[in-house]
């Protein structure tokens, strides 16, 4: 278990938004996708970004110390995780999850914390309201699509879903899993349920994937919206996390009651450690949910399969799906 020693390492963390904004704010002049080609000096990167060079040089300095760009001489070029990670159109590029949803929406709504900690007050009153504006719906699916298409794929790639026809995609977001199950299975089709503002984004992904035939988008609450029934797959990729504790039992219980007799429900999310409070990813995520809203929840694998068989599912056991971030547990509906 991690135990800080040195009072370096607790400036490092205290410091550490300094950190993250520096990030943020190269991925806002598209710095790392001007140092794809190779390296360049302040000189170009100025002209290429706007960014007057005195004032660059500082971003330049801060981002080399933190060790995301590397100084050669006169010149910079990108560390080897930032070429591969934060080059836009990059085969593996999630840099639009860090600059839209985690720079624009998470990094503004932490100043909430203490409040919603406190429970006197909440950075927005509900997801749906948030979502509700166009704007902020487009930002946060978008992001959410560059961040969940690598998992999706991953996902699809190791869960065999035999002869599933039907699968109801809850807080589908983007439909980056539906889109990623669908294209791996062939006589699967989807529905995505979500707020009408997610969906108009999830749209355009849909039919840029050719899937508009055997995607549907099903506007509304998750918790309020009456769910299609017979489903053969029921997926809850990252909203139960996002839910407040109450919600949780009444997804779980709306997933039972969806499923077809043999249906298999998929849940990937945060999930810490079942026998200590990590991983530091899991751990943080969870804490972000609270600046959001105050009857939000943390929750393990192991307690999470617990309220699993409460609701008549059988868990088989969690599997990693991003290290250090999240699992997935696949259950049958058992039979009654
Ligand atoms: C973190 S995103 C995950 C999206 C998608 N499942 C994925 O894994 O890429 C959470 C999604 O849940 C949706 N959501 C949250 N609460 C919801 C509710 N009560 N009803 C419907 N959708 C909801 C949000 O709009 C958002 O699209």
């Amino acid at each position: 278990m991690r135990a800080v020693t040195e009072r370096r390492e607790l400036s490092s963390i205290a410091y550490g938004f300094i950190a993250s904004k520096a990030l943020f704010a190269a991925l806002g002049v598209d710095l790392f996708t001007h140092l794809a080609a190779g390296p360049r000096t302040t000189a170009e990167l100025s002209e290429a970004t706007g960014i007057a060079a005195h004032r660059l040089e500082t971003l330049l300095h801060a981002l080399s110390s933190i060790g995301v760009i590397v100084a050669e001489g006169q010149s910079f070029t990108n560390a080897p995780a930032s070429q591969r990670y934060l080059v836009r159109g990059a085969p593996s590029d999630f840099g639009e999850y860090f600059r839209l949803q985690v720079a624009q929406q998470i990094y503004p709504a932490l100043v909430h914390l203490d409040a919603g900690l406190a429970g006197t007050g909440v950075a927005f009153d509900t997801f749906a309201d948030l979502l509700s504006r166009p704007e902020e719906a487009r930002t946060f699916t978008a992001a959410q699509h560059a961040g969940s298409r690598a998992a999706a794929r991953v996902l699809a790639e190791r869960t065999p879903l035999g002869g599933a026809r039907t699968m109801l995609d809850v807080g589908g977001g983007s439909g980056a899993f539906s889109i990623a199950l669908c294209a791996r299975n062939p006589r699967l089709t989807a529905t995505v349920l979500d707020f009408p503002a997610v969906l108009d984004v999830a749209r355009t992904y849909r039919d840029e994937a050719g899937l508009s035939a055997r995607i549907d988008l099903l506007p509304g609450d998750a918790v309020q919206t009456p769910w299609p029934s017979d489903q053969d797959v029921v997926l809850l990729s990252y909203l139960l996390s996002a839910l407040g504790d109450a919600e949780i039992d009444v997804v779980l219980a709306r997933a039972q009651t969806s499923l077809a007799p043999g249906g298999l429900l998929i849940v990937h999310d945060f999930m810490l450690d079942d026998a200590a409070p990590g991983p530091e990813f899991a751990a943080l995520w969870f804490l972000q949910y609270l600046a959001y809203r105050s009857d939000g929840v943390s929750f393990s694998a192991d307690a999470l399969s617990g309220r699993l068989r409460d609701h008549g599912f059988v868990p088989a056991p969690s599997e990693v799906l991003i290290p250090e971030t999240t699992k997935t547990i696949l259950s049958s509906k058992a039979s009654t």
